[in-house]
């Protein structure tokens, strides 16, 4: 593909060693021997230069494409905005495709089921992770028409999903990731619960259950619930509410595994009704979206956006808002740019235009403004935070409506009955877990609080990166208080809440995810929901010590938050986890 030439005097990428790593292992477009064929620079501009090309789409538009290439690039190169990995690995590519997000339908068929074990493929050679419902199977041990036989149900199919899955790697980097739903009325349930129990089994997906607000209401009153074949609508059988809920809460404890969604507050913010039900998010949870449906994400870096002022630090609000409005035009070409596998997702992205801008490096944000990631004032000021980019994103999209026109299903959307004037895209927020991108950016990421202060990350097949927060580090260094010792001490430690011979502003501001209450955690989160089109990926960390009373309260606190889902993870009930505080290294 062609693109933009490289202006000579376009200024030079600044690189961490770790993003250096990273991007040269599964970023810079290779040669067949393996080798990077392109700089990190090169790579920048090919996104900028390529993304920056739709505009000759739009004769109306206010910008000279090879300007906004540049502007695109410098967005990216001070990192403080990047568009999802896929975007940045295969913009200006033959590939081409630029969406992290996808959910695919699963029929009750054995050709639906395998058109969809192949379709995941396709997708995840592409780069993108898969989410699929799995309640219109019919359950195990039912007939099945043509032969006479019994069906095999949805947790042995998603075991075929699984395989297929570990042969597959994504754009040829990385293995792909599924997320798998299941109604909590369909028959199976309890074996769906269940399906993650061994360690190793179905490693290749996150699983949830789709908890509907009738279940709900069944567990607050301890009634029953019925579970509902999917093909009659027949009441199979009646089960308690609360031992279900009870069972979800102990696998959580045990595992992890499976997390909760919120199905019908999902549909309630469903912006195309007329297009049918979402069932299923993305792999991480924070993007809902309807069958056949795909999604391009980006995350603005909030660790960018302090000034000084009157001898204090303060968001820069004013740069903030330059920066949302030049990241939904991104977004908007990125869906004119991007190839998808199929044409029932092109035709469905086209028709919704759905994008998902987020954030990252908040933990960062808060760090630089003094304030405590477990206190009311870090709440107030992510609803503040949120409330801007959701408004500021909004704006942006009503701007390109008029520039473009708005999203082709506008007029059948719900905004057309609400008369909030038309907008060019059915979503504009999400906020992603931002794995790899924060890594690249250096930022902490989505809106989760550090893991540790300094740590060793587990990256790519085992290989290890060693990091410290360099805000912390200069705190350190401004009050005094640096030393070697002191640092191996936090590396072991991974927190310094408990350090009493350090200042007390310097223990409470740094703050870790295992020194904050779950409760603060889940408040968090539902700070970012309440203006957030889409989802929020956020997991509530929990000590080791925590009993499953803790988890129920918090399940039950993330239904009456508003927060579309929670996941929640127990330190050391799994094995391998992705991240690991000096500790046993
Ligand atoms: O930082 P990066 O853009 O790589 O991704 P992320 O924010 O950690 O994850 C965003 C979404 O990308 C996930 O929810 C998945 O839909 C997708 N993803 C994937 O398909 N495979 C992965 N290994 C990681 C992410």
């Amino acid at each position: 593909m062609d693109v933009m030439k490289m202006p000579a005097d376009l200024p030079d990428v600044n690189l961490n060693s770790n993003a250096e790593l990273v991007l040269k292992k599964r970023y810079q477009r290779k040669g067949l021997d393996g080798t990077p064929i392109e700089t990190a620079k090169e790579m920048f501009w090919r996104v900028a230069a390529s993304i920056a090309s739709m505009e000759k789409n739009y004769p109306s538009s206010p910008f000279k494409t090879k300007d906004l290439a540049r502007t695109f690039y410098t967005l990216m190169t001070q990192y403080d905005f990047l568009p999802n990995s896929p975007t940045l690995m295969n913009a200006g590519t033959e590939l081409g495709q630029l969406a992290a997000c996808f959910v695919l339908p699963v029929g009750d068929s054995m050709d639906e089921i395998f058109d969809a074990v192949k379709h995941a493929a396709l997708i995840h050679k592409s780069g993108g992770g898969t989410g699929f419902s799995f309640t219109r199977l019919r359950p195990k041990d039912s007939r099945v028409g043509s032969t006479g036989g019994v069906a095999s149900g949805p947790i042995s199919f998603l075991k075929i999903f699984n395989t297929a899955t570990e042969q597959v790697k994504q754009g040829g980097t990385r293995r792909g990731a599924n997320m798998g739903i299941l109604r909590v009325d369909h028959p199976d349930i309890l074996e769906f619960i269940r399906a993650k129990e061994r360690e190793g089994d179905l490693n290749n997906f996150n699983l949830s259950v789709a908890l509907t607000e009738k279940f709900m209401q069944a567990v607050e009153h301890d009634e029953e619930y019925p579970l509902i074949a999917p093909q009659s609508q027949e009441v199979i059988e009646t089960l308690k509410a609360r031992e279900v809920f009870e069972l979800l809460v102990r696998k959580a404890w045990e595992s992890g595994d499976p997390g909760i969604i919120f199905i019908d507050r999902i549909n309630r913010d469903n912006p195309n009704p007329d297009q049918g039900e979402i069932e299923s998010t993305n792999p991480c949870g924070e993007q809902p979206l309807l069958p056949y449906e795909a999604c391009n994400l980006g995350s603005i870096n909030l660790a960018r956006f302090v000034l000084e002022k009157d001898g204090g630090i303060e968001v820069d609000w004013d740069r903030l808002r330059e920066v949302v409005q030049l990241s939904v035009r991104f977004l908007d070409n990125v869906i004119d740019a991007s190839e998808y596998p199929l044409e029932r997702i092109t035709e469905t992205v086209r028709k919704n235009r759905k994008i998902g801008l987020g954030v990252m490096g908040w933990a960062d944000l808060l760090y630089q403004l003094g304030l405590p990631y477990d206190s009311r004032r870090a709440i107030v000021l992510a609803e503040q935070m949120m409330d801007f980019i959701q408004k500021e994103s909004r704006s942006a999209s009503k701007k390109l409506a008029m520039e473009r026109g708005p999203f082709p299903s506008y007029e059948t959307s719900i905004y057309k009955e609400q008369n909030l004037g038309p907008y060019r895209h059915a979503t504009t927020t999400t906020i992603a877990p931002t794995g790899t991108l924060s890594i690249i950016a250096g930022c902490s990421s989505g809106v989760e609080p550090l893991f540790a202060l300094c740590f060793v990350r587990q990256v790519m097949d085992g290989e290890k990166l060693t990091e410290a927060n360099s805000f912390f580090v200069k705190a350190l260094h401004d009050q005094g208080c640096y030393s070697e010792k002191l640092m191996a001490e936090v590396i072991e430690k991974g927190s310094v809440r408990n350090m009493e011979f350090l200042p007390e502003e310097l223990r409470s501001v740094y703050v870790t995810s295992m020194d904050i209450d779950p409760q603060w955690h889940l408040k968090m989160q539902a700070a970012f929901q309440k203006h957030t089109d889409n989802a929020v990926s956020k997991t509530v960390n929990l000590p080791n010590s925590a009993t499953q009373e803790d988890i129920y309260k918090i399940y039950w606190m993330a239904y009456e938050e508003g927060c579309k889902g929670v996941t929640v993870y127990r330190d050391g009930c799994k094995s391998v986890q992705v991240l690991c505080t000096g500790e046993g290294q």
